[in-house]
């Protein structure tokens, strides 16, 4: 058994992990030495949000890619922790749209109920991983308020820093000399920023439609969304358009494909992100793009070179908290030697048939149980409390045909619990005319 375990972050993903071997530990077993380094301040990862997301006390950029005024884009039936249910943290059900501080309440309840703060040096930036000689690993670290770095050794290593904080940011002619803002979803903030404004969106995935739905409920002019693929196709508002992928700027006059124009005030671009793990060693880095069944990865969680390193929650995401904990007591378990890992070519070829699985699949209701299938897979192997991950797909069925049916609405919309079988109540207030997303106007039901 090993004794020492690095994780880096204490976000969903590393706070998964400090639970997971926290259960063991509580269920009498002896479990390793757990360090959790985290650069921010405080826990919850993007949840973690405040008027500091940016650049940090100590200079550095700031992960979050989180802004005012967002809520949860899926319904919370689709992640809610088997081990800690929303009634257990609430105290009632709650509606199934939480905006951010509810989903923060929620996540940090788990980890303060497990004891587990103790566990992470705060403020703590890990720059580098290096395998020792002997096949452990050296973890230095810069605590940015003490101002000292810290070269530890550790017999495992998970990597947990997220993947939607460092932007892809393309190019398109006349961005240098446009009469605005061009700015990245990363660096998008407020939604009243932009109102009265025309605004054009480039993307056509969740940062595209959420920030242009935030735009659009806090009085954006007008919403002009390019798609280099494919629309969006939903029935939007009537001052919202969707149009071929962007030409070029020119002045504040927009360029489209098939030759239509457009005048901007600001554009936004919602072009995703990039896995990045500066700290990483090449030999030791993850190189995938964001996908369902990640390079690199048995198991989708141990590095196929070396499975003393673990990646959390780097596929693209149906699933999340639920995923997470999933692959976080499957990583415990490894690491405590409970369960064993073939060899090299094994490891290289369960990679290769989960990538085949997800070419196979056909549509976004595939990539739902695809998802939901590789999660059951993991609960399998692990003493994770078992729960209707099937329900979970039904949810997030029923919220892609509401998301289908009014794209305005459907966050309106209420489900069943899978973990504790009682149905969500419906909100106070319609999604639109929600302009308070505090806690306290959230759970006034
Ligand atoms: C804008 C946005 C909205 C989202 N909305 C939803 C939603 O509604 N529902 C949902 O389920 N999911 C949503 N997601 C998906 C999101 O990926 C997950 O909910 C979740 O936050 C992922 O957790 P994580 O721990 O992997 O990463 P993160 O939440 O990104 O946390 C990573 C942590 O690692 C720390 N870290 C980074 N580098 C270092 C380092 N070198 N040393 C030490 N610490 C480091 C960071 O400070 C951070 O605390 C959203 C994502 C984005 C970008
Ligand atoms: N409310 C919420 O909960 C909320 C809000 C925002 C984001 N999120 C989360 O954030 C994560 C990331 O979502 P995301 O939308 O930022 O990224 P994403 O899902 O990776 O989508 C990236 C988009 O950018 C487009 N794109 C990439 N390069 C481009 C280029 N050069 N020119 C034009 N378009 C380009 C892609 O288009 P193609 O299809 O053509 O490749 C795609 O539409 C998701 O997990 C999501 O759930 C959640």
């Amino acid at each position: 058994m090993s004794n020492r375990v690095a994780i880096i972050g204490a976000g969903p993903c590393g706070l998964a992990q400090l639970r997971a071997f926290q259960s063991a530990k509580e269920a009498g077993a002896d479990i390793p030495e757990v360090v959790c380094y985290e650069a921010q301040s405080e826990w919850g990862g993007l949840w973690n949000y405040s008027w500091r997301t940016g650049t940090d006390e100590a200079g550095f950029p700031n992960h979050g890619s989180m802004y005012r005024y967002l809520w949860s884009n899926g319904p919370k039936e689709g992640l809610e922790f088997a081990d800690y249910s929303f009634e257990e943290h609430f105290g009632k059900q709650i509606a199934s749209y939480p905006p951010r501080e509810v989903l923060f309440d929620y996540i940090q309840g788990r980890v303060k109920k497990a004891g587990v703060r103790d566990w992470i040096r705060f403020n703590n930036r890990v720059r580098d991983v290096r395998e020792t000689a002997d096949g452990k690993f050296e973890v230095t670290a810069r605590d940015t308020v003490a101002d000292a770095e810290t070269r530890e050794i550790y017999d495992h290593v998970v990597v947990a820093n997220g993947h939607f904080s460092t932007p892809n940011v393309p190019y398109y002619p006349g961005f240098e000399s446009f009469k605005g803002r061009v700015l990245h979803a990363h660096d998008f903030r407020d939604a009243l920023e932009f109102e009265g404004q025309d605004l054009l969106i480039l993307g056509t995935s969740y940062s595209a439609e959420d920030i242009g739905s935030q735009c659009w409920k806090y009085d954006a002019k007008s919403i002009t969304v390019a798609h280099r693929t494919a629309p969006m196709g939903y029935d939007w508002p009537d001052n919202w358009q969707e149009v071929p992928a962007l030409v070029k700027v020119d002045g504040n006059t927009a360029h489209f494909k098939d030759g239509t124009t457009k005048e901007v005030d600001a554009v936004i671009l919602c072009t995703g992100y990039k896995h990045h793990f500066p700290f990483m060693p090449d030999e030791l880095r993850l190189r995938t793009p964001n996908v369902l069944a990640s390079d690199d990865l048995y198991k989708g969680v141990a590095y196929v070179a070396n499975p003393n390193v673990f990646y959390l929650g780097m596929q693209d995401q149906w699933f999340t908290f639920n995923m997470f904990d999933a692959q976080a007591w499957w990583a415990r378990d490894v690491m405590m030697g409970r369960i064993a890992v073939p060899d090299e070519a094994a490891r290289a070829a369960d990679v290769e048939a989960r990538k085949a699985g997800e070419a196979a699949i056909e549509d976004d209701y595939g990539c739902i149980d695809y998802q939901g299938d590789y999660t059951q897979e993991l609960i399998n192997e692990t003493d994770y409390p078992s729960f209707d991950v099937k329900g979970a797909c039904q949810a997030f069925y029923k919220w892609k045909k509401h998301k289908k049916a009014d794209i305005m609405t459907f966050r309106n919309n209420a489900y069943q619990s899978v973990i504790t079988g009682t149905m969500a109540p419906m909100h106070h207030t319609p999604w639109k005319d929600a302009l308070d997303d505090s806690m306290k106007e959230y759970l006034k039901n």
